[in-house]
């Protein structure tokens, strides 16, 4: 089997194919601190391209509560169990990736999901770790936590589902790196719905076929975020190109913030398929539980959100977040604003780098009246 370079485990691991990146390649960031479950972006997605028959479990897009909850239920706990001990040494991974762990005629290690693991996609929802003492809500300090995880597929730089399908009906666009479904060649097998890690294949069986989320390449093409990352009202999203390892730029917002600050990190990054969605981790979370699920770089990652206040290049690159519907290819600060370019080069976006605090007297001098809040 070829051995491919993936720079999310710091070493070369099998897979099935030989490397070969795209031209540009999609990715976003998530800022797990940010996210309300609100589900405006599952909506947006669902509304936009699965609302039709055989679709109605569908969710290209989902947000689901950690620890308990998941879209299929425990999606992920079934693979991390199948992959037994995923150790790191600094931050080379020494455990097995999902392309090295296969069983006997297989080429990725999975699972299928059973039907009713599709049945509640909100199972788990808002439910924290455990109890609370009555009272302690509003008395002091408590610990235990929740977060919000916002999940689509990651146009992952080797795709297990494409390295499973018998078929050769999925491909990974040069143009964008964006990971499709090839609906005429597609019989219905489902070895890709079993091999991605992240569940983010569907089969309908109205059709027959496997669909998945298509990065929204219309809006793409026309220099558009996707419809989740335009519609997402706490701005925890951003999507843009992300520049092949060694070649990352300062000015480039996903680069600043994925390569260079290292404050946004990968999915389950032991999973093996260098996912191309980067999260910024809960800064309230047991770090163990986030070094599971976000590798060893968890604390730097934390501590450097944190400085990013104080961090012009990174604060500009964060200001960046839901602030346009357009691609920002450049970012940088210009005394106090941030400033953002697409890729013609033309200023989209221009957001002061210190939100505005305005105090509004209660007494009006100038009506001569008072301003109660009465609301
Ligand atoms: Fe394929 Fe799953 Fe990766 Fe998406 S997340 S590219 S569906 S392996
Ligand atoms: Fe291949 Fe999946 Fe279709 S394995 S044939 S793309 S259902």
């Amino acid at each position: 089997m070829p051995k491919v370079k993936n720079w999310q485990i710091n070493r070369d691991m099998d897979y099935p194919y030989e490397d070969s990146r795209p031209d540009k390649q999609i990715a976003y960031i998530f800022d797990t601190n940010k996210c309300i479950e609100c589900q405006t972006c599952t909506i947006a997605c669902k509304t936009t391209w699965t609302s039709g028959k055989g679709q109605e479990q569908i969710f290209w897009n989902n947000v689901e509560t950690k620890p308990y909850g998941g879209y299929p239920q425990a999606w992920d706990v079934k693979l991390l169990d199948k992959l037994k001990a995923q150790r790191w040494k600094g931050d080379s991974y020494e455990g097995k990736t999902v392309f090295e762990n296969v069983p006997f005629g297989d080429q990725v290690e999975g699972h299928r999901p059973e039907e009713d693991d599709y049945a509640h996609p909100n199972l788990g929802e808002d439910e924290i770790t455990g109890t609370v003492e009555g009272g302690q809500y509003f008395t002091g300090i408590h610990h235990q936590w929740m977060f919000y995880l916002a999940r689509i597929c990651n146009h992952c730089t080797y795709p297990a589902c494409l390295a499973a399908c018998p078929r050769k009906a999925i491909y990974k666009r040069d143009e964008d790196g964006i990971v499709l479904v090839d609906q005429s060649r597609c019989r219905g097998y489902q070895e890709c719905v079993k091999a991605c890690p992240y569940k983010k294949v569907f089969y309908n069986a109205m059709t027959r076929t496997s669909e998945k989320c298509i990065g929204c390449y219309p809006r793409v093409e026309k220099g558009l975020q996707p419809r989740c990352v335009e519609s997402c009202i706490g701005k925890i999203r951003l999507q843009g190109w992300l520049s092949k390892p060694g070649e990352a730029r300062a000015d480039n917002p996903i680069d600043q913030l994925v390569h260079i600050k290292k404050v946004a990190l990968p999915l389950y990054p032991q999973y093996g398929t260098e996912p191309n969605v980067y999260y910024i981790p809960p800064v309230h979370v047991p770090r163990k539980f986030l070094e599971q699920m976000f590798g060893p770089s968890v604390e730097t990652a934390i501590e450097n959100y944190m400085a990013a206040k104080d961090d012009k290049e990174a604060l500009a690159a964060m200001l960046m977040f839901g602030n346009t519907p357009q691609i920002i290819t450049k970012c940088k600060h210009e005394d106090s604003h941030a400033v953002g370019f697409n890729d013609k080069g033309e200023e989209v976006v221009r957001v002061p780098l210190t939100e505005p605090f305005i105090v509004r007297r209660h007494y009006d001098e100038k009506f001569k009246s008072f301003r109660l809040n009465t609301a």
